[in-house]
Parts: structure tokens; sequence; C-alpha cells
């Protein structure tokens, strides 16, 4: 092994996490689960992973126990697998023992699309999407869903969720943690990023709720605290919680939920203290300094605000971003992006690593690195198949 690489190959333990080093497969919505159930191919995508060796294994986004979690969303979620009913639980535990067997580790990322998700789409079409403040989100900003959507749905507003949906809401994703740990999750994901259900509680562009829910930076965060508690209680003292939040949204890639380090110490510290363990940071290019003055990223401001552990992600190994392939079609390798990745780890900027398309690209990606063979350039087509 390349020994500027010897980081990435660290162990990492935490509450009852161990994980043999510190690459983490990055969460991907794959939508090959019909009826919201993942069947052997999805076991099989996930226990190739583990054996190509990637140290933790985040799910794709599964729908949470409520029935507006998913639904088409402009971009994905057709096909998404869910977190409750006993067939989809079946095959998640299929894939977990698979990926156990593999000697891997596997957490789910649990995932309501709020705003995001089509009036009338998904598992129970008849019930309407779940907006905190009735909106989608300003519809005259840089975003990332096709204009069809923007015109037929986000641009229609609905009702605020009301005291009842928002407890509903939170019961589902504690439902769902429990459930994850019942089939034997390594821990659990929560999917707080990209304005979906969580994020638009967090940002100011889909709360402009004036009671509880709603003010401030750190009023915005109640609802985030509160469903972490909620988990914390289902699942108990022993298992990590690893929370994704990002600046950009899909509603506006240049949305900031924090200009300075002590407005994202005002987000970040209350959900630190409600019982996140790792904070996911999700940012398209990791080698972005977040705030003028410092060379730190996203990830590593998190975790020096909060002193909690943080992850980092967004563009490891490839030459483009996420959306910036997508134009392209692929993205080259850039082995010197895992070296640059690699210093900040060894400088405890981060503790983990998320590599997404890489590892979706290449199951073994982890164990090229490792051994010093090739990388293979970034394909989009293998979006459409789990191999
Ligand atoms: C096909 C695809 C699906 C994705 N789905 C999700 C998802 O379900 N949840 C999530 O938090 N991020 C999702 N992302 C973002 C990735 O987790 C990751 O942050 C992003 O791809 C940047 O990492 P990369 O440059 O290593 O690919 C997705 C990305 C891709 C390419």
């Amino acid at each position: 092994m390349d020994e500027a690489l010897a980081p990435l190959f660290e162990p990492f333990a935490l509450r009852k996490l161990r994980l043999c080093n510190r690459i983490v497969m990055a969460p991907m919505t794959r939508g090959f689960s019909p009826n919201g159930i993942p069947g052997d191919d999805v076991a099989g995508y996930y226990r190739r992973r583990a054996e190509g060796g990637a140290g933790m294994i985040i799910t794709e986004g599964v729908g949470v126990d409520h029935p507006a979690a998913l639904g088409g969303s402009g971009v994905d979620g057709d096909n998404a697998p869910h977190m409750y009913g006993k067939a989809a639980l079946a095959g998640w535990k299929r894939v977990v023992d698979d990926v156990h067997t593999a000697g891997g580790v596997i957490i789910p990322q649990l995932w309501h699309q709020g705003v995001m998700r089509e009036q009338g789409t998904g598992p129970h079409p008849q019930t309407p999407s779940a907006r905190p403040s009735g909106i989608w989100g300003p519809l005259d900003k840089q975003n990332t869903v096709n204009d069809a959507y923007l015109g037929s749905v986000a641009a229609r507003a609905g009702e605020p969720m009301s005291e009842t949906d928002i407890a509903d809401v939170i019961a589902g994703f504690a439902r769902s943690a429990r459930a994850a740990m019942e089939v034997g999750f390594d821990g659990i994901a929560i999917h707080g990023a990209h304005g979906y259900m969580i994020d638009t509680f967090l940002w100011e562009g889909t709360n402009l709720r004036q009671d509880r829910w709603g003010g401030d930076r750190k009023r915005r965060t109640t609802f985030a605290v509160e469903m972490i508690r909620a988990i914390r209680r289902e699942i108990g003292d022993e298992p990590v919680i690893d929370f994704r939040f990002s600046q950009w949204k899909q509603q506006d890639v240049r949305a900031l939920l924090a200009t300075t380090p002590q407005e994202l110490e005002e987000v970040l510290g209350p959900m630190a203290d409600a019982g996140v363990d790792i904070f996911d940071a999700s940012q398209r290019y990791f080698d972005r300094a977040e705030f003028a003055g410092s060379p730190l990223n996203l990830a590593g401001w998190a975790k020096k605000l909060t002193g909690k552990h943080a992850q980092t992600v967004g563009g490891v190994g490839l030459s483009s971003g996420m959306y910036d392939s997508q134009k392209d079609g692929r993205s080259a390798v850039a082995l010197i992006n895992v070296h640059k990745v690699a210093e900040r780890l060894a400088r405890g900027e981060f503790d983990l690593v998320g590599v997404g398309r890489a590892i979706m690209h290449d199951p073994v990606w982890a164990r090229r690195v490792r051994n010093g063979e090739d990388l293979l350039a970034y394909d989009e087509a293998s979006r459409l198949e789990l191999t």
C-alpha cells in the first residue's frame, strides 16, 4: 500500500461500531426495490461492496414508516425501499446478513422526502405531501429538478404541517429506526440534507413557521432535535447515529444554512446535544473550504464546532462532482484527490471518508486503493443497474 494512503485504512471504533477502515460507501438511491421490498439483487449489490473492502456501507435512502415518506420526486425515489412492513424488513434482514457474512458493516439511511415528494405518487398516493410551511421552496433559484416537475408540483402550495402531522413523521422515523435495529443493522443514518423533510425545517427558504418549529436558526433545529431524541429513545445508547446535512438544497444549489462558523454551531450544536455521533457533511467537492480564512471543509467545521465525529464526501477519486458527471455522462479518475483526502484525514480534520459514485461503479474500489491497483473511470450508465 502507498503509505500516504494508510490513514484511510486505520480502524475506527465508536459506541458499538467497529470499522476496519475509514472508507464509507455514501448513501445512493437506486430504485431497485419494487413495492419497497429489497430483493436478492439488492442484497448482492451491498454484499459485493462489503467484500470489496468498504469499511462501512450507508444504504440508499430508505422510506420511513409514514404514508407521505416516498413518491416520485422529480429526480429519484421511484421503487425506493421501505423500512417498515414484513416483506421489506425480511428483505433488509437478508441484506444485513449477507453484508455481515462478508465481514462488512451496514447502516440504513432513513429518509422522508417531505416537500420533494410529488403529490399523488408513492405507496399512498391519496396522502398529501408533508411540507413544513406548505411551500416547496423558492422557485427562482438554480435548482436540480426538471422543469415539468417544477411547474406541476413544486409551484403548487399545500397546507403547512399541523402539530399532529409533525408528531406522526417523528414517530415514523422512530418506528423505522427500531425496526432497522431489530433486523440487525449496525447503527442509524438520518437523511437531514438536500432539501428533503428534515432539511426543510432547518432551512429558512422552506421553514416560515412562527411556532416552536420555526424562527431563528436554533429554533429551526427543533424538528431534527425532537426526531433525533425519539430515535435515541427507541434504539438505546449503543448504536451510532450518523446525521447527514448539507448547505445546498435541490431547490437552491447555492443555499446556505450557515454563512459563518458561529451560525453553523447554532445549527449543529443542538443536534449534537440531542444524540448525533457522526455528522456527515454533504459537499459536492470535499476539497472546498467552507468559510473564508481557513482550509477546513464542511465536515472539518462540524467536527471542530461540535466535538463529535465527522464524515466528508464529494468527488473522492473522481475529477468531477455528482451533478457535473451527470451532465458529462462520465468522470475521470483523480487519484490525486484520494491523496488529498487522506492528508486531511491524517490531520484529524474529519474521521470518515464517504465515497459515492466510485463505489457504485466499482464494488472493489476500496481494495484497489489499498492494493495500489488502477482505478476505473466513472460511467453514469452504472446508475441503471445493480452490478
Ligand atoms: C445515484 C445517486 C443517488 C444518490 N442518492 C442519495 C441518497 O439517497 N441520499 C443521500 O444522502 N445522498 C444521495 N446521493 C449523494 C451521495 O451520497 C454523495 O453525497 C454524492 O454522490 C457525492 O459523492 P461522490 O462524489 O463520491 O459520488 C446520491 C448520489 C448519486 C450519484
